[in-house]
């Protein structure tokens, strides 16, 4: 099923990323971004593996930015806190081609395969060919950490 190998494919990228992640928040500190050579606030978190119930510690999304991480099936998830405090998820599954996002910054969730732009706080299109928005993940926050439901 081809929907198969593309969860398989972002399984391998969520891990590059979330390497290359962890290798520049420790770098970095708090202020790291997925580009060494671009300064500004973080933009993309250190990604997490399944972890149930819980997707990922609030303390791993900033502000303005997100991390993109599995659910416990397996399934990609962009978590995102666009307002302060306030979480919201999305399936990180580009609705273009089926790439997974790789990049929020800014409040905008990138998609590197053909450069679609999704909105932070509603999933919306707002550039590229993607002919929808990401699909909203009902998620919550229980002991630190962003869940899903
Ligand atoms: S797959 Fe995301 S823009 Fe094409």
């Amino acid at each position: 099923m081809e929907f198969g190998t593309v969860t398989g494919q972002v399984s391998r990228r969520t891990v590059v990323l979330g390497s290359l992640s962890a290798g520049l928040l420790t770098a970095c500190g708090s202020g790291a971004t997925a580009n060494p050579s671009s300064p500004g606030p973080a933009s993309v978190a250190a990604s997490q593996g399944p972890v149930s119930p819980g997707l990922v510690p609030t303390s791993q999304v900033p502000l303005g930015g997100g991390a993109v991480v599995s659910d416990a099936q397996g399934n990609p998830v962009v978590v995102v806190q666009p307002a302060a405090g306030q979480y919201l998820a999305y399936s990180a599954v580009c609705p273009h081609a089926g790439c997974p996002v790789s990049e929020v910054s800014q409040n905008q969730i990138i998609c590197p395969c053909h450069g679609s732009v999704f909105s932070s706080t509603d999933g919306s299109v707002l550039g590229g060919p993607a002919p929808s928005g990401l699909t909203p993940i009902p998620v919550k926050v229980s002991g630190g950490e962003v869940v899903a439901g």
